[in-house]
Formats: C-alpha cells, structure tokens, sequence
C-alpha cells in the first residue's frame, strides 16, 4: 500500500525528465486511464492504481507534475498598484522606474519592514502559488540595491523557504537597478568582488542574474559578473530583451547562461543562437499582458527552431503581480501562441531545467520529488474558459496540500 494514489486520471502527462524541444514535442506521452503512486515524497510508479492510505479520484481529470515557477522576484513586501493604474492612464514603466518608483520604491518597502513582515508578507504569497499548482518556485534578491541589503533579501528567501512546503531555489539578481550616487560600473564591480562570493559561498544563491536595458545595465556587466558567477560556481541567467533588444538574449546564449527571460524584443538571429544552445528561453506573459507591451517574444519561431523554451510568473509588485501559473499558461497559449502541451512542458519539465533541477522536480518519474496537480478536463481545454478554475488538487512533497472546495468527496482515507 502507498501513501497517496492519484487514481484512474483520464489524461496523465509524466513528462521524461529530460527538457523538451523541437522534435521532442511531437513525442510527448499522454497517457490515459492511468494513476500515479506515491510514497512518502517520491514517485512510485506511474500505471495501475495501487491501494493507499489516500486515494484521490482523478477521473475525467488531467495528472500533471506539479508547476515550477522559475522566474519569481519573491521575497518582496507591498504591492505597486498605484503605478499600474498611472501606466493604465498612458504613464510608461520606465518612466516610473526613474527617481522614486518603480524597483527604488520596492526597495524602500523592503527595507522598511521587518524580517516577520517579510515573512509573513510572502507566506501567505507562497499558499496562494500552491493553491493554483506551483510545488517549486525560485526566489530572487534584487530589491537590495546595497551588498547588505541584497544580502538580507536572500537571507530572507533561505528562511521563507524553511517555512513552505514548496521546493525552492534563489538567485542574486545582483544588478537590478543602479543604486542611487553609484555608476554602473562601480556597482556590478561591488557585486562581482563583494556581494556574489557572499551569496554563492554561504550557500544563498545558486545563481545570478541581472537586468540588461537602457534603464538598468549593459552587456559589459553582463560579462563582467558571468566572469565572476563563473569563478563562483554559480549559473548566469539575464532579463534580456525586455523593453528593446539590447542582444542579451543572443548574448546568453553565446556565454552559456542557464536563462535568457522576457525576450519581447528579441530578434530572429538571437532565436538561432537560443536554439542551438541549452540556455533556456523563460518566456513572462504576466509582464507583457501586466505592462500591456505589443512586442511578444518570437515564440512558435522558438519553439520551432529547437530552443528549450519554459514559462515563470515573474511575479513582483511592479510588472507582473501574478501568480498562478494556469494563469500564466492561459496567457501563453492566448497571446504568445503556444499549444497548451507545450505550455505545460514550459511550466514543468523545461522550467525544471531552468532552474537545475530537472532531475529532481517537474516530471511523474519514479524516483523524483512527488508534486502533481490535477486539473479538471483534457489537457487540451486548459486554457478554455480561462476564468474558471481548474485545479481540482495539488500534491507537494507527497501531500495532498489543496483539494478544490466542491472536491472533498473525491478523497478516500484509509
Ligand atoms: O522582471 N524588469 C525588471 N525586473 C522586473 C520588474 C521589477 C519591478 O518593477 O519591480 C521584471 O519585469
Ligand atoms: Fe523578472
């Protein structure tokens, strides 16, 4: 007897636990009439329904791994709606993003509470993203703007993480914004010798990431902290190409970072050097549908050409105050034309791979971590009748953490 059993789904979608691309896509399994088994906080098997000390009735149902968000700004405090509603008006983002708003006023919401604040701020985010199917999630600093305050923020996010059931994993988005009476130059320099050693020694952040755009830093300082990630150990991602095509999209590829994110401007070339590299392509509709922006990502031509393509949230106060990745998948199928098969490999399996994680997280694999969601209907209809909510059940870490009120009498305890 198992601990939980998932049973007799109509759909079920493992994912192999390898990134899905190009062709790959034409050979994804979808299984039917199937269940999986779970033991403690793995998989067991993934077929015939075993007997367990809790059965969950999956029929008529879709399985899938549990979603990885792997793009979040997360650990943040106060929400920007103010501004969203200026930008509603007609006022751009990066004009907010000068003087007072934008990420410096995230910065000083941050800085001006406290550690339980924080905490509590973000628990209550962390269940909100568990009730809508994200078992793992990444965590970004980056509302520092000093090595002390960067620091804090992922102090902050290792004991967030102690404090959810999710997976989760942090990155130092070490060079968000120019912190004020400072160059560029002489903050990525005090990142690169003072604040990644930091991060990357006492085990706070796995990787680095920054901001590439004529509001924030250069392709330059790109360089210059992936030489210093390099050193470190640690793994380069890039919001690239987000507001103008600034090349870090190509850039990232052509150095071997684990990510490029957003790419709404990035041009057919760069799509070229993405497909032929394992840097993956993290697309961010919540941002583009948040700042109402009619440059998307070249998607299908992504998709196309073979680049590992996933999805995230993106979730912060300022451009995407979203977390749900159903959400976040409705908006890549409707507006940046994936299929809603690969919208769910983007936001598991890929994301996963984004993240390093791939063999740990983001497929129904025996052996891998337990995180499933059930959705209602085929796979298919995930984005049909978008308002609707579709998760019926998620299961973290072998728990069944969320069952959809109306859902109880699927659930058989033993
Ligand atoms: O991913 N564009 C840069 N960083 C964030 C937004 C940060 C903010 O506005 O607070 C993003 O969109
Ligand atoms: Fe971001």
């Amino acid at each position: 007897m198992t601990s939980l059993c998932l049973k007799d789904a109509a759909w079920l979608v493992p994912m192999a636990g390898e990134p899905v691309r190009g062709e790959g896509f034409s050979s994804l399994e979808v299984l039917e009439h199937c269940s999986a088994n779970l033991e403690g906080d793995r998989v067991a098997s993934v077929g015939s329904g075993d007997d367990a000390e809790v059965i969950f009735d999956a029929s008529g149902c879709t399985v899938v791994p549990g979603f990885v968000d792997c793009h979040t700004h997360v650990p943040f405090f106060g929400w920007r709606g103010d501004e969203d509603a200026a930008r509603l008006s007609g006022v751009r983002y990066q004009d907010l993003h000068r003087g007072e708003g934008g990420i410096f006023r995230s910065a000083r919401m941050l800085q001006q509470s406290s550690d339980d604040e924080v905490l509590a701020f973000c628990g209550e985010l962390a269940a909100a993203m568990l009730r809508r199917g994200t078992t793992t999630f990444e965590m970004k600093s980056g509302y520092g703007l000093s090595v002390e305050a960067e620091l804090r923020q992922l102090r902050l996010a290792a004991r967030l993480s102690e404090r959810v059931p999710q997976r989760t994993i942090a990155t130092c988005l070490a060079a968000h914004a120019v912190p004020p009476g400072k160059s560029q130059g002489e903050w990525v320099g005090e990142a690169a010798a003072e604040l990644l050693p930091i991060a990357a020694q006492d085990g706070l952040a796995s990787a680095c990431d920054l901001y590439v755009e004529s509001i924030a830093f250069a392709l330059e300082h790109a360089a210059r902290l992936a030489e210093a990630a390099s050193e470190l150990g640690i793994r380069m991602r890039v919001h690239a190409d987000q507001l103008e095509d600034s090349q870090a999209g190509a850039f990232a590829a052509r150095w071997g970072f684990a990510s490029a994110d957003h790419l709404n401007h990035t041009s057919l070339d760069a799509v070229a050097d993405l497909a032929a590299s394992d840097t993956v392509a993290v697309l961010l509709p919540g941002a583009t549908f948040t700042l109402r922006q009619s440059a998307k990502p070249p998607s299908r031509s992504l998709i196309e050409a073979g680049a590992v393509v996933a999805l995230g949230s993106d979730l912060n106060p300022g451009t995407s105050p979203i977390c749900s990745m159903p959400f976040v998948i409705t908006l890549a199928c409707r507006t940046y034309g994936l299929r809603p098969l690969e919208a769910v490999v983007a936001a598991t399996v890929n994301a996963a791979f984004a993240l390093g994680l791939h063999e740990e997280v983001g497929s129904l694999v025996p052996g891998r971590r337990a995180d499933a969601v059930v959705l209602a209907g085929p796979v298919d209809e995930i984005c049909y009748r978008p308002d609707r909510d579709r998760v019926m059940a998620v299961v973290c870490g072998g728990k069944l953490v969320h069952v959809r009120p109306g859902a109880e009498g699927r659930v058989t305890r033993s």
